[in-house]
């Protein structure tokens, strides 16, 4: 038995995430909650043939308590999504109150759940899961993760469209590490499991994944940010997750997770970046018990080693602006 629940279930992202779970054979259990509409998603899912039993929930009676309950793994796509000109970090100021209060609730109801980030800005949101966590005594950083799987999607993607046959798409691996925003979202294209042509122009590659999310809230012109992209990154990401909970060994996927989630491969990611960081994005070896082991980010170029100094900055303040948050929340 396996329950899945997804915080933000009516939502843009929420909807065809929720369908795409409702479909994935190891979930027998699938618990919606949103502030608007998940009864009527619940209902319309619940006439999926699959295995998933689907209940949905809004705030009254305790209606987030009662979908947390029993829950294996928790996705969270709740919060306002970006319009053009903003950054992720515009979205702050709402998003990290929301987030804040559904992390109280899962650290009181499912403390031992996978918690599985999306809402932005990620880089800032997941250490405040992580300080509610600490203030509850409830922290494991093996299960806080920072779902960074579009930007690795994306980086497939433009590599499959470059070396001209999209068929590969869904086989090329691309190490996308650092972090979920502009310039902190680094790809290790010198890691391409599909050699580059020698003709690739290397930086509009980069800028390309970097910035593929402005990509989108610009052709969606006000409706929002990426949703249907992004809830096939999630649905991959959970599903990953769900296997390696059940047993299944070598699954490897780039997160945004705490690196004492495995200290001796937290440490050598420090090394490799010069700079004593508490999160970072770095490829992980998912286990029964969320990160079973942090990778190296191994062999980077001269250009690649840049790109990873000009997203230090950036992180440090991201993590230090989560932290503060829940640091100066009455908890
Ligand atoms: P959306 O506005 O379409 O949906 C958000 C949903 O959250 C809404 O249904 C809303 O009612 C719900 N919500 C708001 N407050 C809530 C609360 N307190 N409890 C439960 N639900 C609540 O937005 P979206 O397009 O689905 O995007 C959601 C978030 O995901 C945004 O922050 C966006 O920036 C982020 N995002 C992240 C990635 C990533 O790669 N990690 C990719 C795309 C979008
Ligand atoms: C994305 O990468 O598409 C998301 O983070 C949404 C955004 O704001 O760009």
């Amino acid at each position: 038995m396996t329950k899945a629940v997804v915080l933000g279930a009516a939502g843009g992202i929420g909807q065809p995430l929720s369908l795409l779970l409702k479909t994935n054979p190891l979930i027998t259990e699938l618990g919606l909650y949103d502030i608007v509409n998940t009864p009527g998603v619940a209902a319309d899912l619940s006439h999926i043939a699959s295995p998933a039993k689907v209940s949905g929930y809004l705030p009254p009676d305790d209606g987030l308590k009662k979908t947390l309950r029993g829950a294996d793994i928790v996705v969270i796509p709740a919060g306002v999504p970006r319009k053009p000109g903003m950054t992720r970090d515009d979205l702050f100021k709402i998003n990290a109150g929301i987030v804040r209060d559904l992390a109280i609730a899962i650290a009181e109801v499912a403390p031992k759940a996978l918690v599985l980030v999306i809402s932005n800005p990620v880089n800032s949101t997941v250490p405040i899961v992580a300080e509610v966590f600490k203030k509850r005594g409830v922290f494991d950083p093996k299960r806080i993760f920072g779902v960074t799987t579009l930007d690795v999607v994306r980086a497939s993607t433009f590599v499959a469209e470059i070396v001209k046959d999209t068929t590969i798409a869904p086989e090329v691996r691309v190490p996308v590490v650092g972090g979920h925003s502009g310039v902190t979202i680094i790809p290790l294209l010198s890691q391409s499991s599909h050699p580059l042509p020698a003709s690739t122009d290397l930086k509009v590659l980069t800028n390309r994944i970097q910035f593929g999310g402005d990509e989108v809230v610009k052709a969606k012109d006000g409706a929002g940010s990426a949703t249907l992209s992004m809830a096939y990154a999630g649905a991959e990401f959970t599903e990953k997750a769900l296997r390696a909970l059940k047993g299944e060994k070598g699954i490897v996927a780039p997160s945004f997770v705490h690196l004492s989630a495995d200290s001796e491969g937290g440490k050598e990611v420090v090394k490799e970046i010069g700079t004593e960081l508490a999160y970072f994005s770095a490829p992980v070896e998912l286990g029964p018990n969320g990160v079973e082991k942090i990778f190296p980010l191994g062999k980077t170029t001269e250009y690649e080693k840049e790109l990873i100094k000009a997203a230090i900055a950036d992180l440090q303040d991201n993590i230090s602006k989560g932290v503060g948050f829940i640091e100066q929340s009455k908890l």
